[in-house]
């Protein structure tokens, strides 16, 4: 179970409600990785995906505007972190249409690993930045 730690909590009810609900999708990845009554696992995987993809371009398009509606120095670093993460899943969307009974577990185990680490990085650290910033601290664009 990967329930979301209060550490992640960043004292803002719009990205700690979004970022509750990629918890639950990352929830939703263990859970495929543990079922055992199901012998391909393609297409709960490639619909987990899909629906990763789709939520995560809602949350960040929010983030953005909030950070747009900021002035936020470090916006563009920011942007390149969510890039990066949407280039990832697009390639594990891109691989799931070939797995193989063989190769499958340890795809989405390593897709629970991408996520775990991402999120907690992005969260703890880029995004907990807005807040300082929110906050009055002063975060420049290379920070
Ligand atoms: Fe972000």
């Amino acid at each position: 179970m990967y329930k979301m730690n209060p550490d992640y909590l960043l004292g803002l009810e719009l990205m700690d409600t979004q970022h509750q609900h990629l918890f639950q999708l990352m929830e939703d990845v263990q859970a495929l990785l543990e079922d055992e009554n199901l012998l391909y696992k393609d297409e709960e995987l490639i619909e987990i995906l899909q629906g990763l993809r789709d939520y995560i371009k809602m949350h960040f398009g929010e983030e953005i505007a909030l950070m747009e509606s900021l002035d936020y120095p470090r916006l563009q670093l920011h942007i390149k972190a969510h890039n990066e993460f949407i280039e990832k899943v697009n390639s594990f969307e891109i691989d799931a249409e070939k797995i193989s009974l063989r190769t499958q577990d340890k795809m989405i185990y390593d897709l629970m690993e991408y996520l775990k680490e991402w999120l907690k990085v992005h969260i703890l650290d880029c995004d907990r930045k807005v807040i300082r910033f929110m906050n009055g601290e002063k975060i420049t664009a290379e920070d």
